[in-house]
């Protein structure tokens, strides 16, 4: 055995179960709002935080010391101060904005709560269904995912797929698929107010909380959402553009799902498809983004799908494996978008 080997791979031991603590930790900082509260205000005294925050003082001094710690906030000695740095604000308080991490962090807690339950299905088989997460994991999807969908989908995005752009222009009608939360529909909602939608999916509460949020944002006379599947849709109904962000690795029939959106387009319609970006290689997958969604997958995708009755596809498609799928769902032409994303692949599937 290579001793040296043995120290390399315990200091990576260490660094992954710290990496796991920060993640709590900075959970933490973007639930109870401290992120924000320290963000634009430079060095701060822990009474400054705790007067600013309105937080425990005990909490916020353990907190602040352990984000030190992890190198998320700076630290001086000599005055004891606290400082936010304004290239981390940039990724942990700019809710709302496209580059905002916190949704992530968001994530950990929710998806991390199942593990016993995903360790009993290693042996039971089965898995953990939708229903099954903490209410906050349908929180950290849409922090997630909202930011882009707000500041990139109608520009530059969807620009790549023009005839969809021209259709929804003159008053056309677009489906967005497993929406959860509604922020896809809304969002071209308001960019395309001669237009309307509609949003599925099965999980009810994520329809519940898409309804509230169309009606909160104005929009709720040009978008309708069901819960359901397709089939809960009048069967005429077609439209010319469809959607699928980030689901069809979710899916439980993931070839005859797909096959029923295909008889949902309009002729010449476009299928949108947003997928995780991962190769399709595991050797080209060796990289943090890559484990983040393998974890994802364990805990979350693959978990519900396979609870479905599914086959657990899993967060890690890949290019090639999607191909495949929307092929044999009978779908004729495939189209990788170049869209620049460090996460997402994006595709224009018609046929
Ligand atoms: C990871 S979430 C993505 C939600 C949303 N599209 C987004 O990008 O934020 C996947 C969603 O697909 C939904 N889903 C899974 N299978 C479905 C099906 N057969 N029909 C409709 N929705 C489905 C889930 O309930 C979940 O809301």
């Amino acid at each position: 055995m290579d001793k040296s080997k043995v120290s390399q791979f315990a200091e990576q031991v260490f660094k992954d179960l710290a990496g796991t603590m920060t993640a709590g930790l900075a959970y933490l900082g973007v639930k109870t709002g401290l992120f924000s509260t320290m963000a634009g205000k430079g060095a701060m005294t822990l009474d400054q935080v705790v007067e600013a925050s309105g937080l425990q003082p005990r909490y916020v001094e353990e907190w602040l010391a352990g984000m030190v710690s992890a190198g998320y906030l700076d630290y001086d000695p000599d005055g004891l101060t606290y400082t936010l740095p304004e290239e981390h604000a940039y990724l942990l308080a700019s809710e709302g904005t496209d580059h905002f991490v916190g949704g992530l962090y968001y994530a950990m807690p929710a998806m991390l709560s199942v593990a016993p339950k995903v360790a009993r299905s290693f042996r039971e088989g089965g898995g953990v269904r939708f229903d099954d997460f903490p209410e906050e994991n349908l929180v950290a999807l849409d922090l997630i995912n909202r930011g882009a969908y707000e500041h990139r989908l109608v520009h530059p995005w969807l620009e790549e797929i023009p005839e969809a752009v021209a259709a929804l222009s003159n008053g056309g009608r677009a489906l967005d698929v497993g929406c959860g939360v509604g922020k896809v529909s809304i969002t071209l909602a308001k960019a395309f107010p001669s237009a309307s939608f509609v949003g599925v999916d099965t999980h009810a509460a994520s329809i519940a909380r898409a309804q509230e949020s169309a009606q909160a944002e104005g929009v709720a006379s040009q978008v309708s959402f069901v819960a359901g599947t397709l089939d809960a849709l009048p069967a005429g109904d077609r439209f010319d553009l469809i959607t699928a962000c980030d689901c069809i690795h979710d899916f439980a029939e993931p070839e005859a799902t797909l096959g029923r959106i295909r008889d949902r387009l309009q002729p010449g319609g476009t299928l949108f498809v947003i997928e995780p970006k991962v190769a399709d290689e595991l050797e080209n997958n060796r990289n943090p983004i890559a484990t983040l969604f393998y974890g994802f997958s364990v805990f979350h995708c693959m978990t519900q799908s396979l609870a479905n009755g599914g086959p657990g596809l899993g967060t890690c498609l890949g290019p090639a494996r999607t191909e495949a799928l929307l092929r044999s769902a009978g779908f004729s032409e495939f189209r990788p978008l170049p869209i620049k994303s460090h996460v997402n692949l994006f595709y224009a599937v018609k046929g």
